[in-house]
Order: C-alpha cells, then sequence, then structure tokens
C-alpha cells in the first residue's frame, strides 16, 4: 500500500493552514508536556501505570455514597484512571477529591460521559442535526453541549460518531451524519471545534472522543455489532474520511469499535490504530475500547481474556473500558513476556497527556463551580439554541396543494401517541436531559396556533402493538408509555375526533428508542400500528399532514401516495413542540435536506447516491431486461441524498462554467442563478457534486464536493458560484494513491442528488 500522499498532504496542512509560529508553540507546549509527563511516570509504579489504562463507570451507588465501595477501593489503590457516567458537582468533586488526595500519586481523573446530542438542552438527534446542513448551528450546539457538561463537573464526552452508514436498518444510524463522507467530513470538524474550542484547558471545553473507529456503520445487513468486511478503496474513499477530519481539527482522544474489519477486530488491529491511526495519519491522543470490547475479543475467537488484553495493547489501545482486562491481566503479561514495558509506558503516557492536555493537573477541579452548574445548563438561550437547530433539522417530504403552512383558524386534529408525550421527543442516547422540561407536540402546536385555532386530541393508537418491537425499544430502562384500550377502540376515537377538524395533523413514526444502540429493525416502516390509524384517518377524505419522528430513513411509500403533507423532524430534543408548531405554522420555512436516502424497500438496502454505474446502467423509474435493476421495484429512492422541500419553490438556472478546458492547478468557477419561484422567503442549500465518468478505477456517479445555503425573498435572484480545484478531482486509487487523473469531468449543481444541472469540462495535468 502506498499511503505516503496521504500523509505528506495531513503534514502540509500543519504547516500552512497553522502557520510556522503556531507549529513551534505546539511544539514548546509538547516539550513541556513530554518533560511532565516522564517525570510523573518516572515515579509511577507498574500498577499505577497500569490503574490509568482502566476506565470505569461511577458504580450506579444506591445509598448515600457517590460511588459503590469498589469503585471508591480501586480510586484509593490507584487502579483507575478515569470514570463515566458520573455527572454533577458535588459528586464529582466528591470523586475528584479521592483520587488526588487519597492516592499516592495524586493523579486526578478524568470524567466521561455520551453527551451525544446536548447534555441537559437535547438537540435534535446527530441524522436530524446533520439535516441542517449548517455548520455554525452543529458548532454551537456542540459548544452548549460542552459548556453545560462542564458545568457539571465532566471533561471528556463520547462523541462525535462519525460513522457513515448507508443502512438504514442499522439503529445507530440516527448517532451519525448519514451516507455522505464530504459531508459527514464538515459536520466532524465542526463538532470537534464546538467541544474542544480553542484550548481544551478552558473551563467551557471538554476532550471529543471520535467514534466507533472504524466502519462500524457497515456493518452487515445492518445487524447491530455485525461484521464489516470492505475493500480499502471504499473504506478509504467513503468510509475513513469524517474519523480524518476529525483527527485534523485535533480530536484528543478516540473509541474503538465493536466490529471486525476485514477479519480483525477494530480493538486489537493494530493495521487500523497503529499503522493508519497514528503512523500514517499522525494522531497523537489515546485511543479508549467501546464497552467492554477488550473482553469480546474473546468471542470474536482471538484467546481468553489474557491473550486478547496483549492483542489490544500492543496494537495501539490505550485505555480499557469496564471490562478490567488490562487491569487483571497486563501485568502477568510483562512477567511473561507477552507484552513489552515499553507498551503499557506508551498507552499510560498517552492517557496522562490527555490529562495533561484538559490541564486536570494544574487544576483538577477546573470546571467545577457550583455557580455554573446552577446558572449556565437549560438556560434561556441554550433552549433557543436547541429550538432554532431543531426547525432547521426538519424536512418537508411532501406538500401537497401547499396544504403546510396551517392557517391560523378553523379546528385541527392532532392524533398520535407522539403528539402527547415529553419523553419521547428527546431521541435516543439522552442520559442528563430531563424529559419534563421538554415542550410536547401538543402544547406547541396550542402555543403557535394562537387563540383562533380549536386543538383537538386524540391519541389514535399506541406505539406498537408488536409485542417484541414494544419489549426491545427501549434504553436506559426507558419504555414506551401504552394505553391499554382495545386498538380498534383508539382509532374509532381518533377518526371521530378527525372528522370535527378541518385538518388532520398525524405524529407518528419510531419512538425515541426504535432507533440507537441495538435497535436494528429489518422492517424500517412506521409500525404497523400506526399504519392503521394513518390508513383509517385517510378514508376521512380529511387534508392530512403527517409530522413524522424517526432515527432513520423509514419506507414512507404508501404514505408518500395517500398523505397530502409530511414533514420529518426525526426526534427535535428539548424544543420539539415549540420548533414543530413553528414550523407548521410558518413561522420558520422548512430548509432542511436529508442525509441519507430513503428507500422505497427494505430489498434496495444498502442505497446511496453515490453509488457505481456499473457495466449495465439502468437509472430512473421501471426496469428493463438485463439492466442492473429488480424486477419488482425501480431502482430510484423514494427521496434522495440531498431532499427536502420549502414552503417556497426555488428555480435554478443551467450551469455556467468559467471554461470547458482545464489545465493543471487552475480553478474552475461553476455558477447557477437561484430564484424564489414562490411566495414566502426561503433558504435553499445548494448543491454542488463531482463526477468523473473516465478512470483507472470505476467511480461513483457522482460525489457531492461543497455546498451554498442561501436565503431569497420572493421573486428574488442569487448567483451562486462554486470554485473548483483538482483538489475536487481526487479519489483513491487501486494503489491507494490519493490523486486525479485526466479527463472528463461533470459538474452538477442542483437541490437534491437526483436533480440537477450538469455540464462538462475537460481536465489535463
Ligand atoms: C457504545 C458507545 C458508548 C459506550 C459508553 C457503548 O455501548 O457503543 O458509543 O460511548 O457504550 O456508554
Amino acid at each position: 500500500m502506498n499511503f505516503k500522499k496521504y500523509t505528506s498532504a495531513a503534514l502540509l496542512c500543519v504547516v500552512t493552514f497553522g502557520g510556522f509560529a503556531q507549529v513551534k508553540k505546539q511544539g514548546a507546549h509538547a516539550n513541556k508536556m513530554d518533560q511532565f509527563v516522564s517525570q510523573l511516570m518516572s515515579k509511577m509504579t507498574l500498577d499505577e501505570k497500569i490503574g490509568q489504562l482502566n476506565l470505569v463507570t461511577s458504580g450506579q451507588a444506591t445509598t448515600g455514597a457517590v460511588v459503590n465501595n469498589g469503585v471508591e477501593a480501586g480510586i484509593k489503590a490507584g487502579n483507575i484512571g478515569g470514570i463515566f457516567g458520573l455527572y454533577g458537582v458535588d459528586k464529582v468533586r466528591k470523586v475528584q477529591e479521592l483520587a488526588v488526595n487519597n492516592t499516592r500519586m495524586h493523579i486526578p481523573l478524568i470524567f466521561g460521559l455520551d453527551v451525544i446530542h446536548g447534555h441537559r438542552t437535547i438537540f435534535p438527534i446527530p441524522l436530524g442535526m446533520s439535516a441542517t446542513w449548517d455548520m455554525p448551528l452543529i458548532e454551537r450546539a456542540a459548544k452548549i453541549a460542552a459548556s453545560e457538561a462542564t458545568a457539571e463537573g465532566l471533561n471528556w464526552v463520547f462523541s462525535p460518531m462519525v460513522d457513515i452508514s448507508r443502512d438504514p436498518r442499522w439503529g445507530r444510524i440516527s448517532e451519525g451524519s448519514g451516507e455522505d463522507p464530504w459531508l459527514g467530513s464538515q459536520i466532524a470538524k465542526a463538532m470537534i471545534k464546538g467541544y474542544q474550542g480553542t484550548s481544551m484547558t478552558n473551563a467551557d471545553a471538554v476532550m471529543a472522543c471520535v467514534k466507533h473507529f472504524a466502519l462500524y456503520g457497515g456493518a452487515e445487513a445492518g445487524r447491530e455489532y455485525n461484521t464489516v468486511d470492505m475493500s480499502l478503496i471504499k473504506m478509504y474513499q467513503d468510509y475513513l474520511p469524517p474519523y480524518k477530519a476529525a483527527l485534523d481539527a485535533g480530536a484528543g482522544s478516540f473509541m474503538s469499535s465493536f466490529n471486525t474489519i476485514n477479519g480483525v477486530p477494530a480493538t486489537a488491529n493494530q493495521w487500523l490504530l497503529t499503522d493508519l491511526l497514528r503512523k500514517q495519519w499522525g494522531f497523537k491522543g489515546f485511543v479508549v475500547s467501546d464497552y467492554t470490547s477488550v473482553n469480546e475479543l474473546s468471542d470474536h475467537g482471538l484467546g481468553d481474556l489474557q491473550t486478547v488484553s496483549a492483542l489490544a495493547l500492543k496494537a495501539g489501545l490505550d485505555m480499557d473500558m469496564v471490562g478490567e482486562g488490562f487491569l487483571k491481566t497486563l501485568k502477568k503479561s510483562l512477567s511473561e513476556g507477552k507484552v513489552a514495558k515499553a507498551e503499557i509506558d506508551m498507552a499510560c503516557r498517552r492517557v496522562l497527556e490527555a490529562k495533561y492536555k484538559l490541564g486536570l493537573f494544574d487544576n483538577p477541579y477546573k470546571s467545577i463551580s457550583a455557580e455554573r452548574e446552577a446558572k449556565n445548563v437549560l438556560t434561556n438561550a441554550n433552549r433557543q439554541a436547541a429550538k432554532e437547530t431543531a426547525e432547521h433539522s426538519f424536512v418537508l417530504l411532501k406538500n401537497k396543494g401547499q396544504l403546510l403552512p396551517l392557517k391560523r383558524s378553523g379546528t385541527i386534529a392532532l392524533i398520535g401517541a407522539l403528539a402527547d408525550n415529553h419523553s419521547e421527543m428527546l431521541g435516543t442516547w439522552v442520559i442528563a436531559g430531563d424529559p419534563n422540561k421538554s415542550v410536547s407536540v401538543i402544547d406547541g402546536v396550542k402555543r403557535a396556533a394562537g387563540p383562533d385555532v380549536k386543538v383537538l386530541y386524540a391519541r389514535g393508537s399506541n406505539f406498537t402493538d408488536d409485542s417484541l418491537l414494544n419489549e426491545r425499544a427501549w434504553f436506559f430502562g426507558m419504555k414506551q408509555q401504552r394505553d391499554d384500550r382495545p386498538a380498534q377502540d383508539m382509532i374509532d376515537e381518533a377518526v371521530k375526533t378527525a372528522k370535527k377538524a378541518d385538518v388532520v395533523v398525524a405524529v407518528v413514526g419510531e419512538s425515541a428508542n426504535m432507533t440507537g444502540e441495538s435497535s436494528s429493525r429489518s422492517d424500517i416502516s412506521i409500525p404497523e400500528t400506526q399504519q392503521e390509524l394513518l390508513r383509517a384517518l385517510v378514508k376521512t377524505g380529511k387534508p392530512i399532514v403527517a409530522v413524522l419522528f424517526n432515527g432513520r430513513p423509514l419506507t414512507l411509500t404508501w404514505e408518500n401516495d395517500h398523505i397530502d403533507a409530511m414533514l420529518d423532524v426525526w426526534a427535535p430534543g428539548t424544543e420539539a413542540g415549540n420548533a414543530i408548531g413553528d414550523v407548521l405554522f410558518g413561522n420558520y420555512n422548512p430548509s432542511g435536506k436529508i442525509t441519507a436516502t430513503f428507500p422505497r424497500s427494505v430489498g434496495q438496502i444498502p442505497i446511496y447516491y453515490a453509488h457505481k454505474n456499473t457495466g449495465r446502467p439502468f437509472s430512473g423509474k421501471g426496469n428493463a431486461k438485463f439492466r442492473s435493476d429488480y424486477i419488482d421495484i425501480s431502482n430510484d429512492p423514494l427521496f434522495p441524498f440531498g431532499y427536502g422541500l420549502s414552503y417556497t419553490t426555488f428555480g435554478y438556472s443551467p450551469v455556467k462554467l468559467s471554461k470547458t478546458n482545464l489545465k493543471g492547478n487552475e480553478t474552475l468557477t461553476a455558477t447557477v442563478t437561484v430564484t424564489n419561484t414562490g411566495k414566502l422567503s426561503g433558504e435553499e442549500t445548494v448543491q454542488l457534486y463531482v463526477g468523473d465518468p473516465v478512470a483507472t478505477i470505476s467511480r461513483s456517479v457522482k460525489e457531492l464536493k461543497n455546498f451554498k445555503k442561501i436565503m431569497l425573498q420572493p421573486g428574488e435572484q442569487k448567483d451562486v458560484t462554486f470554485n473548483i480545484t483538482t483538489q475536487d478531482l481526487k479519489f483513491f486509487n487501486n494503489k491507494l494513491v490519493y490523486d486525479w487523473e485526466p479527463g472528463q469531468f461533470n459538474i452538477e449543481i442542483g437541490t437534491n442528488s437526483a436533480d440537477t444541472h450538469k455540464a462538462s469540462v475537460q481536465w489535463v495535468k
């Protein structure tokens, strides 16, 4: 393999973007850190070093104590390097005091938590957040999360999850930014900037943990924790870029993933954790395992706990989450010559360096302030930011006859179990968010509707009547609320309510924990009970708006054929109801665009816009014999990547190019004129794709390379110009060299990946 190009490009970036002065400053800082850590380590025993590699949970103490006896004893013995799952200034202070005052070396602990989409103020789930295509908004969300998390004593977040996924069966697609490596990379960068700020020593900054390294989203059949087997070209071109982008943005730590990669589990994968991450990409931080992923190497078939712990350390893993394989076996392995002292030292050094970078040796209590805890969380400003982010994340999938925005008169029938609920608003992976602080849809709609609208409500159905789905869709003890009435009674009540109204707003879809970890689904439609409800509502003949909650692309073919308007709101977070109310009534005109393709049927999965042409291409609707298609369904998705409507409409001119023949490092400019052809002001995300139809390998039909967001008043026109350089033409060839090849390139600009204007250029070296 030739990785040279990638590596030298990364080095060049450090020098040019950072500038020489900064490199010098970083060097001085690194020397000071080196000296400090070397001195510290020279005084540490082997046991104390191994203790630093051990990450535990708080132990769920129930009576009085902050951590359970085992954890307390472990801290005092110097057997613990970090804790996760514990927050709140009093608790964190007490536990930090245990480490700082009661251990021989006085080394502070690092405090981590799964702060995935907000800490106390909950933002939309990451897949929803990605639909904003708005980097400042995303960075601000991460910054607020960091500020709230640090206000409660935390200094490390297990986020961002940057796993690309092209399989909506996988429950964790909800935790990522969708299918596209370029967009995923922009989002990864924005999140690292938001979390880590200008310096991790700042009281309101946390260290990010980029996860899950790597390729977890490529799990076979979308089944949780399943095998990943992938060609190197696909890996480099489509799946690895967001991890690399997060690293380049300065991410302090990485988390290894549960899955195997071409036969070797990530947690014991030397190629991944050392050759790629450290030697080729130059990562200087530390790598933590996922929850018991060291122990799970035994189930992967790699040997007993001692063997797998040694394998993981040697592969480049520094910290062991929960499983205590390192704690229990590394000393023995060292005495038996199965690991080297230098390997333990290196891991310990990296963990201590992380604490140094966070400023914990200067002040182990640096962000522990009762005042900040009382004043800085769930503030009005934070809630306002969450609301704004939610509004920008909503995707208008359909709007027949301009049914939306709703009129502020008449009667609305609000139907659905999700319409009158608080906990489901927050989405999956919420630990510190309080459901009681979230705004329900009914409350938000009533507020936005104002006094002249009558809002009726009926539950209509449970989330699901499938006992298995009902049983399994839970997380952290949170279960779906059920109504024990017979299903038909609830439907009858909903139909009666609908008949009294001018318009029906059905709030349907997935409950929060039908996605997320360990929530893969083989059927990604709206649960059957709710579909029955929708069918009954359609029969009333009333105009129907579906407000869709979902943590993944759903199959919505029937719904798209029968329902007048569909607004996808994902799981919007604390301000759910307020955001939904304001968008339904047009106080904000939706602008979100989906970042993962919505298939027509699960049979089309994996389905993504950047597919290959094949030797017998067929695109569009229908099918044709002896072409690459199905005989029972067309190839095209229900909603393509980048799709999303507005209450207004936009017209695109053809693409105007500055030239059609280019040489070497020239810059091409491509311009379209976008016109607001509707009656409302609105925001559009103008997308640039580049296609490379002739190359030494078969390339994706197109790849996203840039986008611009513009705001247009009715009738207003704007020219949107993209500069394109050979950077945008590069790809990993079959020798894994990252370069461009001369020839024809297609420049496509449009409103989504399937609806573009196209022009071509010739570009020679
Ligand atoms: C998940 C990680 C998470 C960790 C700690 C694991 O099960 O895969 O994403 O950070 O638990 O809660």
